[in-house]
């Protein structure tokens, strides 16, 4: 079965009235490859603004939510209050909230849990640190943080799995494709062992980490790259380059 491309942008601290007008703006002129399923996550203060002015058929999604719908919780955003204001996804577990934020791999899991529970898709975000690589820990790492968000979903219709090696993000050392298609075919491979052959066929993985304009079409060519998480490049007009690089 042919699992539908899909590419995130993460602009994840970025953003301004003026920038994301201008950048809503080119995305709604864009012309994008009507094959591949588009979310943009801009920051919560700009949730609201995008999901009113953005063309329909791009999505959008939150950068992170809590684990609970309400409450003593100062600061945080509730997956219910996403799904309010009309964002249909939400970005957890990304190697950020885990580093910077200290989330850990069992709050991620709950987060995951809750977030489709109250209706959300999830992009739920592994990968590992470039020690673990370099030490060979890659595959212990990825398995660890899968099986965290794993035992917390039931139904996988709403789950999308983003690979994002931690070396990678920001860096513009971005994996090869050899390197990508390796691990992505282990997490495919994991989820055929561990959940069921037909969530492993169906589960789409996305690569992250430093994808631009002009490696994206050559990684899109690995059999189990199902799509991008995009970061620095999203907020550049190559995002309509890197979503199309499938056509
Ligand atoms: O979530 C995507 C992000 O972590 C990748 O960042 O700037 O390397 O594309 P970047």
């Amino acid at each position: 079965m042919s699992r539908k491309f899909i590419v995130g942008g993460n602009f994840k601290l970025n953003g301004s009235n003026e920038f994301l007008t201008k950048l809503v703006e080119d995305l709604n002129k864009g012309n994008l490859d009507s094959n591949v399923e588009i979310v943009v996550s801009p920051p919560f203060v700009y949730l609201d603004k995008v999901r009113q002015s953005i063309r329909k058929d791009i999505a959008v999604a939150g950068q992170n939510c809590y684990l609970k719908s309400s409450g003593a919780y100062t600061g945080e955003v509730a997956a219910e209050m996403l799904k309010d204001i009309g964002i249909e996804w939400v970005i957890l577990g990304h190697s950020e909230r885990r580093e910077i934020f200290k989330e850990t791999d069992e709050e991620i899991g709950q987060k995951v849990a809750h977030a489709l529970k109250a209706g959300l898709k999830v992009i739920a975000c592994i990968g590992e640190k470039l020690d673990e690589r370099v030490n060979n820990k890659t595959n212990e790492v990825v398995e660890r943080q899968l099986k965290a968000i794993a035992d917390s979903v039931s139904d996988w219709t709403n789950v999308v799995i983003a690979y994002e090696p931690v070396w990678a993000i920001g860096t513009g050392k971005v994996a090869t494709p050899q390197q990508a298609q390796e691990v992505h075919k282990h997490i495919r491979e994991w989820l055929h062992k561990n959940v069921s052959p037909n969530v492993a066929e169906k589960t789409r993985i996305m690569y992250g980490g430093s994808v631009n304009g002009g490696n994206a079409a050559t990684l899109s060519k690995e059999p189990d790259v199902d799509g991008f998480l995009v970061g620095g490049a999203s907020l550049k007009p190559e995002f309509v380059t890197i979503c199309n690089a499938r056509a």
